[in-house]
Order: C-alpha cells, then sequence, then structure tokens
C-alpha cells in the first residue's frame, strides 16, 4: 500500500473515531420528561391536582425518569423547571383548555419550548388527547374542536402519506404499521376532535404541523396524529399509553401488537428527549424532582384511570 493510501485510511480511522465519539456526547442517556398535572374537577380532601400514573410508566418504560409539573406555579418557577427537564408530556383528561391550571402552565412552557428550539436548544413536547387538544389552541389561539362520537373506541389509524417518512413513524417495524393501519389498536376517548377540514382551513394549525393520520366517527373525518414540520411537538388524539397500562375500560385493546405500539411510542418520545441536555441545577434538587418522591393511589375501576398520583 503507498504511503498515501495509508494516509488516507489513518485520516479515515480518525474521523470515524471523532463521528462515534461526537454522536454518543451528543446524547443525553439519563433524559428526565415532566408531565404536567391537571386540576381535579371533583375534589379530593387535601389534593388539589393529578397525573395519571399510566403516563409516568410509559415514559419509564422506554428509559426516562419522569418529573412531576404541578400546575399554579409561577412564570419564574416553569422557567427553571423547563431548564432542568428534557421533554414535557401534556395528558389527557378533561381540564379546561382555555382556563385552568394546566392550561395556563401548558401555555408557558410551549412558549418556552418554541423559544427554545428556535436557539437550536432541542425541545420536545408531546401531546395526548386533551394534550393534543391544548397544543392546538396554543398553535391557533383558538378552540377549534367539534364534538364526535369517540368516546371508549378502539381504532385503527387512517395514515396520510406523509406517516411512512414521518421522524415518528419511520422506526416502526413494517409489520407493526400494517397492524396500527388495519386492526383496533388505538383507544380513543375523547368526544371533542379537530375535523380534518378545520385544520387544513386553519393557518396556524396547517403551517406548523403535518398530518400523520386521520380517523372517522363515521360523520366527522378528525386529525388523529400529527408533528410539527420544524419543532419536535407531537400530538395524538388518541392514547399511546393505555393499551399496556390501563385496565378499567374493557375497550382498551391489550394483544401481543397493542402493547408493542406503546413501546415503540414511548420509546420515540424518549429518544427525542435524549437529544435534550438540560439539568437540574444539583443532583439533590433532581432528587427532590422526581415522581419517586410521591406514592400512586389504586383509582380503578372507579376512575378511567387505574392508578393516580395526587398533589
Ligand atoms: C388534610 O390535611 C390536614 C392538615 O395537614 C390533616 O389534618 C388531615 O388529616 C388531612 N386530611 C386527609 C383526608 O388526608
Ligand atoms: C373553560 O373556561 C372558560 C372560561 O372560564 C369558559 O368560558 C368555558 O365554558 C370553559 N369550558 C368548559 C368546557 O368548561
Amino acid at each position: 500500500m503507498s504511503t498515501f493510501r495509508i494516509m488516507i485510511l489513518f485520516l479515515f480511522c480518525i474521523s470515524l473515531t471523532c463521528l462515534l465519539f461526537y454522536s454518543s456526547a451528543k446524547r443525553n442517556d439519563r433524559p428526565i420528561i415532566g408531565v404536567l398535572a391537571q386540576d381535579l374537577y371533583s375534589p379530593v380532601p387535601n389534593h388539589t391536582a393529578y397525573i395519571a400514573a399510566s403516563y409516568v410508566k410509559f415514559l419509564e418504560s422506554a428509559g426516562a425518569r419522569v418529573v412531576p409539573v404541578m400546575i399554579n406555579q409561577t412564570p419564574e418557577e416553569y422557567k427553571t423547571l423547563f431548564n432542568s427537564i428534557n421533554g414535557i408530556l401534556y395528558p389527557g383528561g378533561s381540564a379546561n383548555i382555555t382556563s385552568s391550571g394546566y392550561q395556563r402552565a401548558a401555555k408557558i412552557l410551549y412558549d418556552l419550548a418554541i423559544e427554545a428550539n428556535k436557539r437550536g436548544d432541542y425541545f420536545p413536547v408531546w401531546g395526548t388527547c386533551l394534550g393534543y387538544e391544548q397544543l392546538t389552541v396554543l398553535t391557533s389561539g383558538n378552540n377549534l374542536l367539534s364534538r364526535t362520537n369517540t368516546r371508549d373506541v378502539a381504532l385503527p389509524l387512517d395514515f396520510t402519506n406523509e406517516a411512512k417518512h414521518s421522524r415518528m413513524f419511520k422506526g416502526f417495524p413494517a409489520e407493526l404499521m400494517e397492524e396500527l393501519a388495519s386492526e383496533p389498536l388505538t383507544a380513543n376517548a375523547h368526544v371533542w376532535s379537530v375535523p380534518v377540514s378545520t385544520h387544513n382551513t386553519n393557518k396556524e394549525l396547517k403551517n406548523l404541523y403535518k398530518v400523520l393520520s386521520t380517523n372517522t366517527d363515521g360523520n366527522t373525518e378528525f386529525v388523529s396524529t400529527v408533528e410539527a414540520y420544524d419543532y419536535p411537538i407531537y400530538g395524538t388524539q388518541w392514547h399511546p399509553e393505555k393499551n399496556s397500562f390501563e385496565w378499567t375500560r374493557s375497550y382498551i385493546p391489550h394483544s401481543s401488537s397493542a402493547v408493542k405500539i406503546t413501546f415503540y411510542m414511548a420509546e420515540f418520545f424518549v429518544s427525542e428527549a435524549r437529544k435534550n441536555f438540560h439539568r437540574f441545577e444539583s443532583e439533590e434538587k433532581e432528587r427532590e424532582a422526581l415522581i419517586y418522591n410521591y406514592s400512586p393511589v389504586h383509582t380503578g375501576p372507579k376512575s378511567a384511570f387505574e392508578q393516580k398520583y395526587f398533589f
């Protein structure tokens, strides 16, 4: 081999080593994700808010730790927390999305996330069901929801052409994508939806979000999965966390494929959080914030949730 060729090989190996080192340094394998609490609408003594434990388990199952994000904190407190966590999840439920503790916290954190992402500080946001509906209100400045007959039903996803090459679904096994498209594997528990026609005629929604799937209740075609074009912001009108972790309603699918969907959705979002490098001021502050400081209470079958954390 000529000296030149050896040189080239040598340089190639060096750059490969650098690349490998660089890519592992560019990943945070200890992601911590905030899950937003929401206002209790029927009072529980000494408590004002709750988080359904299934959202916590969902994120933990894919290698994240969870910090509960309390409602009714000051903007400064949210900012400090924002700079300590690697992503935020807005859960489903029934809080008021135009006026509640949940809505106010969601707005502050959404604005911080948009601002951070614009600066190149990659910060993922996920909304499930009510959380997705909340995102549409934050993005458009309006409540654009319509009533649909979609309470307690499992549906297959009607994928759009955009789904296959989306960030969210491109890592899914092909077989699972086929099952998602043909079997009722997504739990729907909502009475409000964003009609596809509304999405397409609202400039803010249409510009921000790529629609990855839709569904219909027989009358109204509604948006069921989105990802933002230019931001790591994601929404599902359905509940990826329920298949593995909620047992109180008989329509929730629990097949092997259904459980894989829970995992792959969690894996995707946690991987997004691994791209963020926010951290707590100290290990002590981190320990104090984690969900491990609280114990879930068994609330099923009276509640739609098997277990809840109360705050
Ligand atoms: C509520 O808090 C008060 C004051 O800390 C305590 O005395 C009371 O036992 C609590 N009630 C319940 C139901 O936990
Ligand atoms: C949410 O709160 C607003 C303002 O208080 C109120 O007008 C609206 O009716 C509430 N929405 C629901 C669904 O309760």
